[in-house]
This record gives C-alpha cells, sequence and structure tokens, in this order.
C-alpha cells in the first residue's frame, strides 16, 4: 500500500533526496520547509498529486501541530515520518556563544522534538508507524569544534532510544540514522555556521572554517542512494534501531565501538566494586 510521508528539510540534500525516493517508490509525500520557494523549488521536477507542500520551521513549536493537521487533511494519515532539518555549527566549545548553541538546538534537537510530538498521536490511532531521525556519525562520537552540533545529536539519539520503548506497542518504530559525510550543502558557506568569537589560545590549532568547509561537494556519501535505503528501512517490519550510513562513518564507529567495550571490561571489576550490600 502506498505510504504518506512527512520529511523535514527537503530544501536540500538528504531531506529533497527522500521526498524524491519516496515518490519514485509511489509513495505520497508531505514536504515540509521553512522556506516554501526553496522546497517547491528543489523538487519542482517531480511535482504532482502526491506531493503537497507545507510550511515548517521545525524551531517553532507551535508551527508542528498545524502542518501535521494540515498533512492528514490531505493524505489522511502519516505512514512515515522523516525528522531531517538541521544545520551545522562548528567550533571550540570555549568559543560558541550560549545564543549559538541554544538557536542550534532549537532546531537540531527541540525540531525533533516538536515534530514527534505533533506525529506520535496520529500513528498512536493509526496503531502503525516509522519515525526516521537524522542524527550523524557525530551522534555516536565526539569530534573536534563539534561539541555543540554533538550534543544535539546526541540528544536526538537519546530521545530517540527512549521513546522507541514507549511506542512500539502501538505499532510505532524509530530508526536513527547516522550519516558520515554526505554531499548536501550542510557545509556550503550559507548554511554552516561557525563560532562568532575566537580565543588565542586555540588559533594555533587552525580555525573550524578553514578545516571544515574544505569537506564541501568532496563528501563521499551521495544523499540520493541513501534515501533509496531510508524507503528499504521505511518498509521492514522490523529496522534497525540505529543505522550507520556510509564507509566513512562505519570506519570510525567500529573501532569507537570496540574500543568502549575494551574500556568498559578494563573497568569491570571497579564498576562492580561500586554495587552496595543489602
Ligand atoms: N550531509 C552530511 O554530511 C550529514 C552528515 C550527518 C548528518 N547530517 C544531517 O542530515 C540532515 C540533513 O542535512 P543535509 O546534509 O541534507 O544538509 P542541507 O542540504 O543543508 O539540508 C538541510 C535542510 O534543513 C533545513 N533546515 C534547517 N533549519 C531548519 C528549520 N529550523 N526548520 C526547517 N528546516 C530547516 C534547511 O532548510 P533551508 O534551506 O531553509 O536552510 C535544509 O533544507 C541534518 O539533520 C544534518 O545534521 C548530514
Amino acid at each position: 500500500m502506498s505510504k504518506v510521508w512527512f520529511v523535514t528539510g527537503v530544501g536540500s540534500g538528504i531531506g529533497a533526496a527522500t521526498a524524491r525516493a519516496a515518490l519514485q517508490a509511489g509513495d505520497r509525500v508531505v514536504a515540509t520547509g521553512r522556506n516554501l520557494d526553496k522546497a517547491r523549488n528543489a523538487l519542482r521536477d517531480v511535482a504532482g498529486e502526491s506531493l503537497v507542500f507545507v510550511q515548517l520551521d521545525v524551531a517553532n513549536e507551535v508551527q508542528a501541530k498545524p502542518a501535521v493537521e494540515a498533512a492528514v487533511k490531505v493524505f489522511g494519515r502519516i505512514d512515515v515520518l522523516v525528522n531531517n532539518a538541521g544545520y551545522s555549527l562548528l567550533g571550540n566549545f570555549e568559543e560558541l556563544s550560549t545564543v549559538e548553541i541554544e538557536r542550534l538546538i532549537a532546531t537540531n534537537f527541540y525540531g525533533v522534538m516538536h515534530v514527534m510530538r505533533a506525529v506520535l498521536p496520529v500513528m498512536r490511532k493509526q496503531r502503525s508507524g516509522r519515525i526516521i531521525n537524522v542524527s550523524s556519525l557525530a551522534g555516536i562520537v565526539g569530534f573536534k569544534h563539534c561539541g555543540a552540533y554533538s550534543a544535539a545529536k546526541f540528544a536526538a539519539e537519546g530521545l530517540s532510544a527512549s521513546v522507541a520503548h514507549e511506542v512500539e506497542p502501538f505499532g510505532i518504530k524509530i530508526v536513527v540514522v547516522e550519516p558520515g559525510f554526505f554531499r548536501t550543502d550542510l557545509l556550503d558557506a550559507h548554511n554552516a555556521r561557525y563560532a562568532g568569537s575566537a580565543i588565542e589560545d586555540y588559533t594555533g590549532e587552525g580555525k573550524a572554517e578553514a578545516m571544515w568547509s574544505g569537506h564541501h561537494g568532496k563528501q563521499q556519501g551521495d544523499p540520493a542512494k541513501l534515501s533509496d535505503i531510508l524507503v528499504k528501512i521505511a518498509a521492514m517490519e522490523n529496522p534497525p534501531r540505529q543505522f550507520v550510513a556510509g564507509s566513512d562513518a562505519l570506519a570510525v564507529v567500529k573501532p569507537a565501538l570496540e574500543a568502549r567495550l575494551e574500556e568498559l571490561r578494563a573497568y569491570e571489576s571497579l564498576s562492580k566494586s561500586t554495587d552496595g550490600s543489602f
């Protein structure tokens, strides 16, 4: 049966590619974006009756419920939610202001939360649904300059892992997707944000912008291929809880998880020594 997708941040990158892949699979898509002209433009080649656009700035809590209501009004249900909208804020933690971090978290974490909160009652009523939350490789391991970005992605991972237990009895499954580097507009000079201040001590290590902007346009991951996989994952009866996307991500995650297990084993007896006796 044709599914109904609700995708956030379809103006470019993984969001646009996911909307396109779902349509190509014969599904219907509610494509949302904070800038509807940009969203429509990104998907003009696949316009038709199976695609509707709805205004949604995910950082703005009051927009989430009306956007979901508009989607249900058009297609009657929501089978797959893709929480994709996000941006990067890069810089040494001490150089990032609280306001910069709060803004990032408003989109990259609270955005996920607002849209899940609006969609879950629809899926609970249906007794079915799939939620795909786009996290990051930086949602599993920490990287230099990624303190704020990682904090938001780790938070989205924690929310997903916990809520998954609560909603599984209603036939709702939550998948967290952890991409490595994908060729999108994420690191484009207009989209990526960098710390507004600089601390002399850190300058010897080089500037965050110089380090990260160089990756733009050279990322190995293909968003169209990832989106085809998301279509497959959405159709699985038992999808993975976490899906690491891309060989660059695997090359980092595998040794990081193995090192963690090794450390856990090395400190096992110390850990057990904290047990109290009754
Ligand atoms: N590309 C990668 O290497 C990579 C790696 C790991 C994780 N990710 C994650 O993948 C997701 C998609 O990013 P992308 O790589 O496809 O980058 P992208 O091409 O820059 O797309 C991001 C999309 O999110 C939208 N967006 C940003 N803030 C928003 C808000 N407050 N409300 C609604 N939409 C908003 C942007 O809309 P505007 O056009 O209006 O700015 C844009 O359409 C993000 O969550 C990102 O963190 C990407």
